[in-house]
């Protein structure tokens, strides 16, 4: 009687696998290798069991659009990871911290191709929006360690204010030309919690539909900005992505506008020159053409 099939004899998946049978035992070992390492994923969990699980959301392959699912800090840790020098990022002075680039944890999710966006929201209800372009560009990291500590220590130990459960950010010792990237620091969120993978065309629809479809030059100019810096805290045109953490309607940022553009101006560059109590962090650096072209933005100004 001939011998039953051995469920996993290699010769025979070897004739099974064709364009490799007549490459033999090394050619089989290089394609199950390349198997594997097109699926080292990260482990996706249905349920949060730690305040260090990273909420993950948006379009992912196998799960239903907007499903959550968490991926463990230990899981994130086991990426290909990096060493850095960073000064006065979370605590003063020189700091080794441990990161995990963000182009390195999008290849490692279920990321279907035409997601081009990766947009991380704090607890504060605070928005950072990281364009695929930005990412390829720019480099940003997620931090896993803080001179050797994990998230679990930071609060009391070293930073000042607890940057956790994730902080993402971007160094320029490292990335040069993210020094010439105008608000930087609203790439730099700190008590990340949530990351969804999500199409920008769709996310940001609101901004180039309806009287935003026409937009002038200028107010074209006014929605980069916008999205870089004001959608961290501000809604805008209707269902536009944004964190919330400004509690302002945008009716109200149109009404200065139209309104009072030498207001808005002065508001945005220092709030509390407006309003001793204003809590709206300065943007000093804009340029009045700057804030004419956000302006310009808001107010859906025309071609
Ligand atoms: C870090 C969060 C944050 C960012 C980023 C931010 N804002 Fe604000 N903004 C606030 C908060 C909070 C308020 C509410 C008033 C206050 O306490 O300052 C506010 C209020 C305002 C107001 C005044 C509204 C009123 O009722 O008087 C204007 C105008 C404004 N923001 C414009 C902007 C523009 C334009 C940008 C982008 C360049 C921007 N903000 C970015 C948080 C933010």
């Amino acid at each position: 009687m001939p011998s039953a099939p051995k469920l996993l004899d290699p010769t025979a998946i070897m004739r099974s696998l064709r364009p490799w049978h007549r490459l033999g035992r090394l050619g089989l070992a290089l394609a199950l290798c390349a198997f594997a390492h097109a699926r080292a994923m990260l482990p996706l969990q249905t349920e949060r069991t730690s305040r260090f699980d990273l909420e993950v959301t948006g379009t992912l392959v196998g799960a239903p659009d907007g499903a959550r699912r968490y991926v463990r800090y230990a899981d994130l840790c086991a990426l290909p990871t990096t060493k850095l020098l960073l000064s006065d990022e979370f605590i003063q002075g020189r700091q080794e911290v441990t990161v995990v680039f963000l182009s390195d944890f999008w290849k490692a999710m279920p990321v279907p191709p035409d997601a081009d966006c990766l947009l991380a929201t704090c607890q504060d209800e605070y928005a950072s929006v990281f364009r695929r372009e930005f990412i390829a560009a720019y480099r940003p990291f997620f931090v896993l360690k803080i001179n050797g500590a994990g998230p679990d220590q930071w609060s009391g130990h070293g930073p000042a204010s607890d940057p956790g459960p994730y902080a993402i950010t971007v160094s320029t010792p490292l990335v040069p030309a993210a020094g010439g990237f105008l608000s930087l620091e609203h790439k730099k969120p700190w008590g990340v919690v949530t990351v969804e993978f999500a199409r920008y065309a769709e996310k940001f629809h609101d901004a180039y539909a309806g009287r935003w479809a026409s937009l002038s030059t200028r107010a074209a100019a006014g929605r980069e900005l916008w999205v870089n810096a004001c959608a961290s805290c501000h809604p805008g045109p209707g269902r536009t992505f944004s964190g919330t953490k400004s509690h302002q309607a945008f009716a109200i940022l149109t009404a200065i506008a139209r309104g009072d553009p030498a207001l808005f101006r002065r508001y945005v560059r220092q709030p509390t020159s407006v309003s001793a109590d204003a809590k709206m962090e300065e943007h000093g650096y804009f340029t009045d053409d700057q804030l004419q072209a956000i302006i310009a933005f808001i107010t859906a100004e025309q071609r």
